[in-house]
């Protein structure tokens, strides 16, 4: 089976991030780089790591003005990840100019083009956050409108967390591809994740991708982790 799995390398260090991509190789799907990577090592960081031949997701949550936005994802095009992502929060016509600069961009550097992904309600907020920020409403409302904006704005996917894969895959469809972190293996500690599934829980409520950081990355040996996660999946 091919690995669902894009690991998250969350560091500052081109060297370890390439060490740990080099030691997973063919172990998982790509490697998952931020914005804690990327405001560091900036896009000769993300080359480096892409020059070992894994696929990767460029995770820099774009949300400014659509024609900004724009511009930053003619730039994310040259560098070709396989995913990237943008805030839903954005609105739909800023949605639709990332999409449109992604295929632009990708055309302009023959390069392919990169699936735009987007965030809809940051994990980190739960319903007393969201309240005070001046949103009515519950999250998962929230997250059903988003996810619908989304996908009507032409964005290839849309990342959601465990606990609402489910709903969102009912709502969307089987075409749009549906990322989820907070992806936590029975063996592993939890950390500071609350709410989580396992990776075969996930791909049974509907998602197709899986991040998966310190699990992984903070294993003895990461490979290792990542194997077991594979068997686990077979
Ligand atoms: O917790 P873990 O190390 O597995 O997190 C992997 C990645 O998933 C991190 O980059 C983190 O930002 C992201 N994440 C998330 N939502 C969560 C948990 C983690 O977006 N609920």
């Amino acid at each position: 089976m091919t690995s669902p799995v894009y690991v998250a390398l969350d560091t500052t260090d081109v060297a370890q991030a390439a060490a740990l991509a080099t030691s997973l190789k063919g172990l998982v799907a790509g490697v998952k780089l931020g914005l804690e990577f990327f405001s560091y090592c900036g896009p000769r960081g993300i080359e480096a790591v892409a020059d070992l031949g894994l696929p990767v997701f460029l995770d820099l949550k774009l949300h400014d003005i659509p024609n900004t936005v724009a511009g930053a994802m003619r730039g994310v095009a040259k560098l070709a990840p396989r995913l990237t992502t943008i805030h839903a929060s954005g609105g739909a016509a800023m949605m639709k100019a990332a999409v449109e600069a992604a295929h632009e961009g990708a055309a302009k550097a023959s390069r392919p083009a990169t699936k735009v992904l987007a965030v809809t309600v940051l994990t980190s907020l739960d319903q007393a956050a969201m309240t005070e920020v001046g949103f009515g409403g519950s999250v998962l409302d929230q997250v059903k409108r988003l996810s619908e904006l989304a996908q009507g704005a032409g964005v290839d996917g849309l990342v959601c967390s465990p606990h609402e894969v489910e709903t969102v895959r009912s709502l969307v469809g089987s075409d749009m591809t549906l990322v989820v972190p907070g992806i936590r293996p029975a063996w592993a500690e939890a950390g500071d994740q609350k709410r989580f599934m396992t990776p075969k829980e996930a791909l049974r409520a509907g998602a197709d991708l899986l991040v998966i950081g310190r699990p992984i990355t903070g294993a003895t040996s990461p490979a290792e982790a990542a194997r077991r996660i594979a068997d686990e999946l077979k």
